[in-house]
Order: C-alpha cells, then structure tokens, then sequence
C-alpha cells in the first residue's frame, strides 16, 4: 500500500488545472449501457473509480478503451447484465448499473452495497424508485435481483439523493409513459447526467430543479462524444489547501458557479478571491477566520468538502461549528487531524474547532477518498515531516495529486511498498 511522505510549510503558488468530475463520470459510464453504440467520454479522470467502472462494464459485455483522459465504449456488445459483490463492495456507485440495466434489458442482479466508513449508506430510495416504475426486487445471497418491464410513474424521494437520482433518470428515460422524479438531486453531476441522457435522445425536462420530468421514449442516438464536466471537490480541495498554506494560487478549468458557496465561505474566512467563470484565484490576507458550515444538498455546502474544510477551521483564529446533515457519521478524520494537534470535539453530527496556532507534523492513516484530501491539506500547512499511510483512498478521487500539489510547490513524494 502506497503512502505520502509530506514534508510541509511550503506556500503553494502557481496555478492547477482542474480534472474532469469524478461523480459526474461513474453515471456517465454506466448511461451507455441503455443504448447499443459507441460512445467518446472526454476528459474523464484517470481513477481507481473511473478504471473500476471501465471493469465492471467489461463485465457487462461492453469493450472500453481508456487512455490519455479519453474514455471510448462500445456498448454493443454488453450481454451479462449484472454487478458482481467483488465490484460494488470496493465501489459503492457500481449501483449506478442498476437503472441502466433495467432500462435496457428489464432485469439487473447488483450485489448490494454494504455500509461504508461512513456508516449504513442505504440504497432503499433506489428500490422503491424502480418498484414505483414497476419493477420487481428481490433480494437472493446478497444481491438485488430487479426485473419487469418499466412504466413511468411519479417516485418521491424523502430525502434529496444523488445517486437514486442518477439511477430512477436512467431507469425512467426508456420506460413506457412519464415519469416525475419529487425532490429529485439539483447536483451538476446529475445535471450533467440529464445533458447525457438527452444527446443520447432522452425528453427530460426540470434538470438542475428539484422536480424532474422524463417522457420515456426510444433512444436514438448512439454514437456520443461528450465532455465531462470539472470536479468541484477538487476546485475546493485545491482552494482550500492554497488558504491553509498561507499561499497563493490560481484553479483553472473550474466553473464558478458549482461552487459559488465554498467560495463564499472562502471570503467569509477571510481568503482574498479574483474569479472568472473558469478560473478561480485565491490569497492568503494575514488570516483565517473562523466559519461554520453545515453541510446541505446542492446549492449548499458540499459534505464531500466538509473534511476539508475542518482541516481549514483547525487553524482558524477562533471556534467553527461544522454540521454534517448529510452524512451524521462521515467524521473518521477528526481521530486523525487531532494527531496533527488539531482542538476538535465531536457530539453526534456537530463537530466544534477550536482553532490552534499551528499544527504539528504526524503520521496519519487515510480512511476514506476526502477524509484523506484533509490529511494532505493539513500535512502541507505544517512544517516538518508527515506520513499518510493507505493513500489507496486518495487515488479513488484524485488523479495524481502529489504531482500535481509538487507543481504548487509542495514537498510530497509517493512512496510505494
Ligand atoms: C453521492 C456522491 C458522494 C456524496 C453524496 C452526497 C457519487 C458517486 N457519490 O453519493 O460523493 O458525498 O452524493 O452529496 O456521486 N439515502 C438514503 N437512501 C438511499 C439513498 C440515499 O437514505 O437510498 C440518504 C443517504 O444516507 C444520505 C442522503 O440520502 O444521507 C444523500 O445521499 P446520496 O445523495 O444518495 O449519496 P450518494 O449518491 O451515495
């Protein structure tokens, strides 16, 4: 297992480019399943995630060519439709198959997903979905066994979700009549999804709205090139890390407007910010305020920067309160950034910071994909060496990122047993 040697206190300056998204890539992958044809995914990240995906639609029957950030499948060949356990228990959004799948031949077995780092992580919200589209679940040795032929219907979500989102579009965009998807996920990623779904030839109405309306209809088109779009967790982790190393650096390739609000937070801390709708400077001002997040839906506050963004508060002048609403468990990074000597107390899903001077250089463990984007953030604010054991996490989410922070200016190497 790769780990990072860090050796932190350097200001990061410069400028990075910011890769395609992560999560708007793994639905996207999945979405080519529901029509036979050749599809050109570019600049799709180069992620454990992304090569998992690649694998498992391998698996399905479909042939996939990945290189130089350019992703080409062919789906005319996909013949085996299922998601084996091996898969989707070291990739959750493998369950992304699912409604493709139902869309395309009216039977899935998907292994289910267990809980995460993070805790349970249910998928009831994809069931009942494709149950309200008329489909059978069942559940046999571990696996979701769906089938029938899928008619539009109306699915409400009690709680907004991205990925039941992403899997009852999918299912709905081939089923017979009209589906309403109620408070349906306003992420780009699905939005992004929706502009997929729809060069493919899907009639979807009300993306990036919480109420989204798919005249279920024959696809058309199957011979796609498309663009994925950037990563606005890696925009915010970068930002993040160029104000807790008192730096000062551009992020490139970003749109603006899919994080205006960590943006914000960023000037509420006290970050000197130039931005245009592709690029985003930030500076360190002699300070770093202290500001509470809670972390909501999109537009809010994205819970995939919530460990970021504490790691940011452990430095702050003051007390943060960081809520998490939508994962009440996703805090396995506190343990880890106290052993930076970060002033952190946890009571249920409200996290108080108090902010200390500096941190102090420590080895750590990676726990999960942004958990472990904390750990570097922290490691490179603090002068001395820092070690972070199972950085396997970090490669699910981040292309190359120690070359990339090494072009900031940091002192990170890999090291690789
Ligand atoms: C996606 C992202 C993940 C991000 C999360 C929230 C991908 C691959 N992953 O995960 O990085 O942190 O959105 O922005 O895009 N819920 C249920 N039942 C369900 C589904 C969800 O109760 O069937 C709950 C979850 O426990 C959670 C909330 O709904 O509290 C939102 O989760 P959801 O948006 O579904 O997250 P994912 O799609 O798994």
């Amino acid at each position: 297992m790769d780990s990072f040697l860090i050796n932190g206190g350097n200001k990061l300056s410069g400028s990075v480019d910011v890769n395609g998204s992560k999560n708007a890539s793994l639905p996207i992958i999945t979405a080519t399943i529901l029509n036979p044809g050749i599809y050109t995914l570019n600049n799709m990240p180069e992620l454990r995630d992304t090569l998992t995906m690649a694998k498992l639609l391998r698996m399905i029957g479909a042939e996939v060519e990945f290189s130089n950030n350019k992703m080409i499948i062919d789906t005319n060949g996909c013949d085996t439709p299922e998601a084996p356990y091996e898969l989707v228990k070291t990739m959750r959004a493998s369950f992304y198959v699912l409604g493709p799948l139902m869309g395309r031949f009216g039977y899935a077995k998907v292994s289910l997903p267990g809980g995460c780092a993070w805790g349970p992580r249910p998928v009831d919200y994809h069931l009942k979905g494709l149950e309200r589209l008329g489909a059978t679940i069942d559940l046999s040795q571990g696996d979701i066994i769906a089938s029938g032929k899928l008619k539009g219907g109306t699915v409400v979500f009690e709680k907004s979700s991205v990925g039941a989102t992403g899997n009852i579009l999918m299912a709905a965009v081939t089923a017979d009549g009209v589906t309403k998807i109620v408070n349906a996920s306003r992420e780009p990623e699905i939005v992004s999804l929706g502009h997929f779904l729809q060069k493919m030839g899907a009639e979807i109405k009300g993306l990036g709205t919480t109420e989204i309306v798919v005249k279920g209809t024959k696809l058309t088109n199957n011979n796609i090139d498309f663009d994925i779009i950037p990563d606005r967790i890696e925009a915010g982790t970068f930002l993040i890390s160029g104000l807790m190393t008192k730096g000062s650096i551009s992020v490139n390739k970003v749109d603006y407007n899919d994080i205006e609000i960590v943006v914000d937070k960023l000037l509420e801390a006290g970050a000197e910010i130039d931005s245009s709708e592709n690029q985003i400077s930030i500076s360190y001002n002699g300070v770093i305020n202290p500001v509470d997040i809670t972390t909501a839906a999109h537009p809010g506050f994205p819970t995939d920067l919530q460990a970021q963004w504490m790691a940011l508060m452990s430095i702050s002048s003051g007390d943060s309160v960081i809520k998490d609403d939508i994962y009440t468990d996703r805090f396995t990074h506190i343990a880890e950034l106290k052993r930076f000597g970060a002033n952190i107390s946890l009571d249920q899903n409200i996290a108080v910071v108090k902010g200390v001077v500096s941190l102090q250089s420590a080895p750590v463990m990676s726990t999960d994909i942004r958990a472990s984007a904390s750990l570097i953030i922290a490691a490179l604010s603090t002068p001395g060496k820092s070690f972070i054991s199972r950085i396997y996490h970090i490669d699910r989410g981040y292309e190359n990122i120690e070359s990339r922070y090494a072009s900031l200016g940091a002192d990170i190497v890999r090291i690789s047993e």
